[in-house]
């Protein structure tokens, strides 16, 4: 073993490691080592070569209030000074606070939270509460949605190429369809349609046994990376009657919804609905350290004072997580971010417009907030998609990929690497009208390489 205070540590060194030791998620693992990211402020980061770029993905949806918030770096490095962490059947001022302030931030009477490490754990203790609260194993989840990469979250990402290598798990899953109107399965229009998406969910809960055999649905109540879906106004509370109608549970999974990025504190806020679950990681300590919380409504996380509750981790509610939460959270209140969320979604979204008009591979454009997807599709007319769903999992470049490297090559980072047709642009909820600007003229431009495998 060489000395590990002395590993060799120049770019070529660190390129080799990344290259040899290193797994890269969801991907083909790549010959040549990924830019290096060495420093990032705002809506920018910076690599090893000395580029700057903007980032319009927030990294994956995560980077709610911007690159190194000096408020929320001081506040992390105050609790670490003071407390790393500790076992979590103890108490920590950072954790106690967290929980308070979720029962605050979140709608109706959602109230006790299982602070965790990420968005699929979150949504892994999600399904196990409903488990144990309903004492049934039958999950609806829907198709073209992201709930995670561990084993029950990927079970439910059914629709998804990253679901595909999966082996399903304890949970009896049943997928029904989004409310994908650009692609309606029922080959309907809005308004016309009167909702048959929820409809069909109705049906499909009671032919597999109601409420005797039902336990809930999970649902992103803005799909995200399967391809920014907005759903229709009435969707939600009409979910929401079903789901009370037969006595079963209304997961929402905002990791990548909530904290202000469509504009409301979480997206359910829209439509004033109050799930029975609500499951949140990214936005909620905005990346600046790993957390996801699940958080239960009254009346369940009551029912667990007297019945055990069956699930845990050595890190749940990290103390140094925690404090990054505690610190990013006022942010939202203190900075208007929910408000310039809203004013510069609707900025964006406009300008977002304007592109689709002007190119001939942009088929429709949809968003909510800082949430903004343009869909790519070869033509208009027919809406023929200009990648096929099992693009994610082939090897080299696609035209969508083709996009996403002329992006970076223009200087900026959009959400393209995910499995649907949809490039999705989502910066940092501080951004301004001048960097929307600045980034949609970078779209432009790049939107000319999707064009080329258009038909006109
Ligand atoms: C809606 C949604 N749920 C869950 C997850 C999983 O979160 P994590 O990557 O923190 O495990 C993601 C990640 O992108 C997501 O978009």
């Amino acid at each position: 073993m060489i000395n590990l205070k002395n590993i060799p540590v120049s770019k070529e060194d660190l390129d080799l490691y990344e290259v040899e030791h290193n797994f890269q998620s969801w991907s083909y693992q790549p010959a040549q080592s990924p830019l290096r990211v060495v420093s990032a402020k705002g809506v920018r980061f910076t690599t090893e070569d000395g580029r700057e770029r903007l980032d319009f993905s927030s990294c994956f949806v995560s980077h709610n209030i911007g690159h190194q918030d000096s408020r929320v770096v001081e506040a992390i490095a105050d609790q670490a000074k003071t407390l790393c962490s500790f076992a979590p059947s103890f108490s920590t001022k950072p954790r106690a606070l967290l929980a308070k302030m979720l029962a605050e931030v979140t709608p109706g009477d959602l109230s006790r939270s299982f602070i965790s490490l990420g968005g699929t754990e979150a949504n892994e203790a999600a399904v196990k509460i409903c488990h144990q609260y309903t004492d049934r194993r039958k999950m609806l989840a829907r198709y073209r949605t992201y709930h995670g990469g561990t084993a029950t979250s990927m079970s439910l990402s059914a629709g998804d190429p990253r679901n595909w290598a999966q082996v399903l798990g304890g949970t009896e899953l049943i997928s029904v369809p989004q409310p994908y109107c650009y692609r309606c399965m029922f080959g309907q229009k809005y308004p016309e349609c009167n909702l048959q998406c929820v409809k069909y969910i109705d049906e499909v809960i009671e032919l597999e046994g109601g409420g005797d055999k039902v336990a809930g649905i999970i649902c992103e109540p803005v799909t995200g990376a399967n391809g920014i879906i907005v759903p229709p106004p009435e969707y939600f509370p009409e979910l929401r009657e079903i789901c009370d109608r037969w006595g079963i549970l209304l997961i929402a999974d905002e990791v990548m919804s909530g904290f202000g990025r469509t504009g409301k504190w979480f997206a359910v806020d829209h439509w004033n609905v109050v799930p029975d679950i609500m499951t949140m990681a990214k936005g909620l300590s905005g990346a600046y350290a790993p957390l996801g919380a699940t958080i239960v409504r009254k009346h369940i996380g009551d029912r667990f004072k007297e019945q055990f509750f069956s699930h845990g981790a050595t890190y749940a509610g990290h103390a140094l997580a925690c404090s990054a939460a505690v610190a990013v959270i006022p942010i939202y209140q203190e900075d208007n971010l929910i408000e310039n969320s809203e004013k510069m979604g609707n900025y964006l979204l406009e300008k977002a417009v304007e592109l689709q008009d002007k190119h001939a591979s942009v088929g429709e454009v949809r968003g909510l907030g800082l949430f903004v997807g343009l869909e790519l599709v070869k033509n208009k007319k027919t809406r023929e998609p200009i990648i096929s769903l099992n693009a994610k999992i082939k090897p080299g470049m696609n035209p969508k990929l083709e996009v996403a490297k002329k992006l970076g090559e223009l200087g900026m980072m959009a959400m393209a690497a995910n499995p649907s047709n949809v490039i999705a642009m989502a910066p940092p909820l501080i951004v301004t009208k001048d960097e929307i600007d600045e980034g949609i003229g970078i779209m432009d431009q790049a939107l000319e390489v999707a064009d080329a495998y258009a038909e006109n």
